[in-house]
Order: C-alpha cells, then structure tokens, then sequence
C-alpha cells in the first residue's frame, strides 16, 4: 500500500514534468520554428511589359559603378582633402536618390560594380543598401555585374539571382528557352556564359496602335571580370554563347515583327524594334574613339579585354542597335559612334569608387520618344541622351541627339 502511493505519486511528478516540458518547448521553440506569415517578404514586381507613356516618351536613367561598400562608414575617394570627412557611400545613395526625384525616369538601369565586393564583408547588406533607392521609387529596374561586384560573399550567379529577386527590379540571372522536343511549358535556361543575360521589350502607350507590340529592345549582357588568356591577365569579355543568343533572339523579333502589319507605312510593320543594349566593360573596338571626335570627356585609357570576340561585328549585324552604354572606365563619360551604333559610358556615379578630383560624379539619362501621325503613335522617332553632375543644382550636361527616325 505505502509502495504503490509512492508509485503513483512518483507518476503524478512524472506526467507534470511532461506536461511542463512541453509547454516550454512549445513556447520557446516551437514558435520560432514555425513559419510567421507576417514576416514572409514576397517580392513586390512592377507591372510588365515596359511600356511608354501616353506622352510617347520612356525614359531611361544608367547609373554605373556605384562602388558601394557598407554606407555610412565605407570612405570616399578622390574628393577635396576638405571633404574627405564628411563623405561617405550615403554621398552615393543620395546622389541616386536626386537624379530619381529630377529625372522621374520610367526605368533604371545600373552598369555593373554596382558594390565594389573587397569593401565589404556582406556583399548581400551591400546590395541592399546600394539598390535601396531604385526598389525605394517603385521604379523598374535592371542591373547586370562588373569586374568588381563578385570579390566579397557571393558568387556572379548568386548576386544575380539575388538582384532578379530584389523588390521592382526586373533583372533576370539568364534567359529561359522553351524546349519545344519536351513537354509543352517547360523552360530550360540556355546554356549561356556568365550571369545576367536577358532582353525586355517596352511596348507602345495603354490605348495605342502599338499596346501590344515591343517598340523598344533593351538586353543586357554579362560583361565577365577578369581572365588569363595565354598566361595573361586581361578584362573579361563577351563570350560567343552569348553572341549567339543575341542573334538569335534578334532573328526571333525579325520574324514575328515579318507579320506586323497594323500600321500602313510605318517601319515597324518592315523591321525589328530598335535596341539598346547594357554591360559593364567596354569592347576594344571603342579605342578607335581615340582618334575621333566624342561627346564628352575621354580622359582615362579605355580598360577592354584584349580578347576581340567580335561583338561589334554581331550588333551591327543585328541592323537594329541604336546605343550601347558600359561603365567601368569612371573618367570615361563620352559618347562616340563606331559603325552606326553608339557607345556611351556613364561616368562614375559611385564616391567609393575611383574618380578625379574635382570633377562630379554623374550619371547619364537616355529619353526614347515615339514620332506621331494622324493623331497616333506610329513608330519610335528620336533617342537623346544626356548627363547629370552631382553638383548642387544636378546640372544637365552634353545633350546630344544619338538617333533620329529621319537622319
Ligand atoms: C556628402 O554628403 C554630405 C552630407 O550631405 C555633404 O555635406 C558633403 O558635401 C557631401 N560630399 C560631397 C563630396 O558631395
Ligand atoms: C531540349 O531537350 C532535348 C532532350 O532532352 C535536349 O537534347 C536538347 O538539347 C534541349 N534543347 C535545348 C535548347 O536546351
Ligand atoms: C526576349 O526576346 C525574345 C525573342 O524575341 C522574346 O520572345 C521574349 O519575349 C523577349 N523577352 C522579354 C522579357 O521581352
Ligand atoms: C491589346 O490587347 C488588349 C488585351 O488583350 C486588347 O484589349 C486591346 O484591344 C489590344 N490593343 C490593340 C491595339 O491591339
């Protein structure tokens, strides 16, 4: 009798010690494991296709070589001795900031060393921060990698897939084909070098003879960072798998744009839409510039591969590329014109980055206007561009007409 009251109560313990065991790892563990849907970030996306607006115009804002490290404390260079001390990569952040709020840009596009990767321990916090106005205006917007952007944390495919899924850009790691010898809707990514190899079409204005179509190509390519060819170091460089991609997806737009015919007249209802492209280092063939006049300042050596891969030769065999802008070279802030086609450098948008002293740092704007007839958008009429200095009033610099529908 003694024995089994003993025993019972010895159980009773036992049950409440269970009892209370869970309770705790209910609420102290449980709890955390669990998913809270309120914290869940789902990836707030602009409406697609781009598109122009109803004023015919879309605008594009290239920033290149942001050269973010970690904000507040990351240093800036090549500024006056005076104001070393209260310069930082926020300088950089509420640069791009202003150019937004002047500019009010449909789009933005950013060049690559976008962070500059051995300033900073987290190249995803680095991201974020460098990012952060451009997902901050709800503005589309699109980023491909330089030589820099890799030499922290992440590697080119995980900066890239992280960039396609930060809030409002529009990035994409490589393009996706649909394999038509496999069950329909499959997508297979192409067998493409490098990270950041995609196009997006800006289709006419809501309510216009073009709604529906792509009047505008804008693709970008991964430009690579750097390589040993025969025992040397050089710039990377655009690869033949990515050559052939942009052939083939110009030969894809010829052929549905062979079929186009809703506007009697117009070139569209002939051609393919005009292209821009984006990447981050320039091709060797822009030394030629050396001898000839450019818009703008072409004041450092032109940093390309010494590896030629023909890009020149491809996007001038695609007929419709109308400008070209790169970054990489930050004292390079012209504009020079090599067998028809543009190429344009942003200039050094980035305080961290090198620069000269002195001279601002600034960022290019490209406007994109349709041309009207009878009352309707018909066709696209006239590509600009322009600079903008960070000085205190953003002034407005170097506009230069680059293509026109009737030159
Ligand atoms: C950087 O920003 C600070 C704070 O707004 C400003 O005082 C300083 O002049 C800026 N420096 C440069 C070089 O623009
Ligand atoms: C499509 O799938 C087939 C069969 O799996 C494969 O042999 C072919 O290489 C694929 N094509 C592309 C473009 O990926
Ligand atoms: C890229 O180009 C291809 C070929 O013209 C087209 O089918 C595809 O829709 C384009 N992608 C985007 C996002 O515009
Ligand atoms: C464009 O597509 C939308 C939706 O399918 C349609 O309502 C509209 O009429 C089309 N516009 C033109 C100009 O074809």
């Amino acid at each position: 009798m003694n024995n089994s009251s003993s025993n019972c109560s010895s159980t009773l313990i036992f049950l409440i010690f269970i009892v209370i065991s869970i309770y705790i790892i209910h609420t102290k563990f449980f709890l955390h494991l669990t998913i809270n849907l309120d914290q869940i970030h789902l990836k707030k996306s602009p409406q697609l296709p781009l598109r122009f607006n109803n004023d015919g115009t879309f605008k594009i804002l290239q920033v290149a070589d942001m050269h973010y490290g970690q904000g507040v404390i990351t240093r800036c260079k090549d500024v006056f001795a005076s104001e070393f001390k209260y310069c930082s990569d926020v300088n950089t952040t509420m640069f791009v900031q202003r150019l937004i709020d002047v500019e009010k840009p449909d789009f933005i596009a950013f060049t690559g060393d976008n962070i500059f990767g051995s300033s900073t321990p987290d190249a995803a916090e680095s991201l974020f921060k460098a990012f952060r106005p451009a997902m901050e205006s709800r503005l589309p917007w699109a980023a491909v990698l330089g030589n820099h952007d890799q030499e922290s944390t992440m590697t080119r495919e995980e900066l890239m897939s992280l960039i396609s899924l930060m809030d409002y850009s529009v990035s994409q790691v490589n393009p996706l084909v649909q394999n038509s010898s496999r069950q329909q809707g499959i997508v297979l990514p192409t067998g493409i070098d490098g990270f950041g190899n995609y196009n997006l079409s800006v289709h006419g204005p809501y309510g216009s003879l073009l709604a529906n179509h792509s009047v505008l190509n804008l693709f970008f390519l991964d430009s690579g960072d750097r390589i040993t060819v025969e025992g040397r170091r050089t710039y990377g460089y655009i690869r033949e798998s990515q050559l052939d991609w942009l052939r083939g997806f110009s030969q894809a737009q010829q052929d549905e744009h062979g079929e186009f015919n809703c506007c009697e007249g117009s070139p569209f209802s002939r051609k393919s839409p005009p292209a821009l492209g984006f990447f981050h280092i320039p091709i060797p063939e822009i030394r030629q510039l050396y001898y000839q006049k450019v818009f703008g300042r072409l004041q450092e050596a032109v940093a390309s591969s010494f590896v030629n891969s023909g890009v020149l030769k491809t996007l001038v065999s695609m007929k419709n590329v109308k400008g070209i802008f790169i970054g990489h070279d930050h004292n390079n802030d012209f504009c020079g014109n090599l067998d028809s086609i543009w190429f344009c450098y942003g200039g050094g948008s980035g305080y961290h980055g090198y620069g000269k002293v002195g001279w601002d740092r600034r960022a290019r704007v490209v406007l994109v206007e349709l041309s009207k007839k009878e009352n309707s958008w018909l066709d696209l009429g006239r590509i600009t561009s322009w600079k903008r200095l960070d000085d205190d009033i953003l002034s407005k610099i170097d506009e230069q007409v680059l293509w026109d529908q009737g030159s």
